[in-house]
């Protein structure tokens, strides 16, 4: 009492306890539970590392079998709740939509709203899994004016999502097993970054005793954010600007650089990693494996792959130990899928919902829990005496 630390953007705040991800951001290494990512990149599953996240161990088999299976029987989304949809301007934002969506599960499914029940929490996360991606499905199909599809429960999570999206009632979808591979690894390498500005909202809102619906439904809003989630669409239109300004590079560098009209080098820097984010490292490979068989983005690979190039060897990024970050070619592989820009940050949010269940699950089962509350520096003025208006 009496002395507060001034932490602005809580640099230097360790928050909570938690034993859900280790990163060292000087070395650039990201575990999860324990396990590196590079590990469960190459051998693991969305599906799995959600699990693992989640409940804290790799799955057995039959726990795996389990999992899934309860997930696919909840994808379904109310009647009521699809007609919420409606309500929305076609040319809505899908972020705002895909939050108003999962707010509104409060309203049906009352039994969420105790924290405290385990069972109830337990439903409130596997509906959460299977409802998300069904939601963030018919905001696209919202935005683009073609109708909903209903999920087909044979399909995984991420099969199921990509029909969703680009299937259509008339004529069979055909998935195609790159894209579904490359989108599982994206959601995988997205599921969790411990105390980041979106999962530290859940935790805020959580530890008022919000119940789970509510607390992600403000993460997602935090992950909405240009400098947060956003980056991963703001980086496309980065290198579109510069595609339609000829391709110039340099000249970008030196607008960053001069911090012309604020102008940031999206997809680069990180408040955690002083070295090469290891997420980043993966996702490249990825890009380069999706766009030569769709073939499409090439040009915009060639330009990313030039300003990374050129980035990385000058002084002012390395001064301040600026590199790519996840968001640096994500949003190419996104594109070649077919996914709109502004669809990206959705994506994001679909990979990340498991770690924010993990860490709303661990605040809440964490007796060290108390509400937070912050404190601040006020600066504003000294006491001074009411004027009536006459006198002002
Ligand atoms: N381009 C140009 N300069 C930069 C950049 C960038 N992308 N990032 C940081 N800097 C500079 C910044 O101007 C400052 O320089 P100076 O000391 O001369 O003022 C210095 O580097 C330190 O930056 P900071 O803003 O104090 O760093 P931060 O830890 O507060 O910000 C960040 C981290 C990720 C918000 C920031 O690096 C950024 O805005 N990057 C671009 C947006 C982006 O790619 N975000 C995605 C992050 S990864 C996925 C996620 O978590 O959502």
């Amino acid at each position: 009492t009496g002395y507060i630390t001034y932490d602005p953007g809580f640099v230097n705040t360790g928050a909570t306890a938690s034993s859900i991800t280790y990163i060292d951001g000087e070395q650039g290494v990201l575990r999860y539970r324990g396990y590196p990512i590079e590990q469960l990149a190459q051998h693991s599953t969305f599906i799995e590392v959600s699990y693992l996240l989640i409940y804290g161990e790799l799955p057995t088999k039959q726990q795996l079998e389990e999992f899934a299976n309860r997930i696919n029987r909840h994808t379904l989304l109310h009647e009521d709740l699809k007609r919420f949809f409606d309500g929305f301007p076609r040319d809505a934002h899908p972020m705002p939509v895909l939050s108003s969506a999962v707010s509104a599960l409060s309203t049906f499914y009352q039994d969420s709203l105790n924290p405290f029940d385990t069972e109830s929490v337990e439903l409130s996360t596997i509906r959460l899994m299977a409802k998300v991606p069904t939601i963030a499905a018919y905001a696209y199909k919202k935005s683009i004016g073609q109708p909903f599809l209903y999920p087909d429960n044979s399909l995984g999570l991420v099969e199921n999502f990509l029909r969703m999206t680009f299937g259509l009632p008339a004529e069979p979808y055909e998935l195609d097993p790159t894209m579904v591979k490359a989108l599982d690894l994206l959601f995988l390498l997205h599921a969790d970054h411990e105390q980041n500005c979106s999962t530290s909202t859940v935790r805020l809102v959580g530890s008022s005793e919000a119940n789970l619906f509510a607390s992600i439904s403000a993460g997602i809003m935090a992950l909405f954010g240009p400098l947060h989630g956003g980056a991963n669409s703001a980086v496309l239109e980065m290198l579109e600007r510069i595609k339609a300004d000829g391709g110039d590079v340099d000249k970008f560098v030196s607008r960053v650089k001069n911090k012309e009209d604020g102008v940031r080098l999206m997809g680069f820097g990180h408040r955690v990693y002083k070295n090469y984010d290891p997420r980043a490292k993966i996702i490249k490979q990825t890009a380069d494996e999706v766009l030569s068989k769709t073939g499409g983005g090439d040009e915009l690979l060639d330009i990313a792959k030039r300003l990374e190039e050129r980035a990385l060897s000058d002084d002012y990024f390395i001064e301040r130990k600026l590199y790519p970050n996840v968001d640096f070619y994500t949003g190419l592989i996104y594109r070649a899928m077919g996914f709109p820009t502004r669809f990206f940050t959705v994506l994001f949010a679909l990979g990340r919902l498991p770690g924010w269940i993990a860490h709303w699950r661990e605040m809440m089962s964490d007796p060290a829990t108390k509400i937070g509350r912050p404190r601040q520096i006020y600066t504003g003025e000294k006491q001074r005496d009411y004027k009536p208006l006459s006198e002002r």
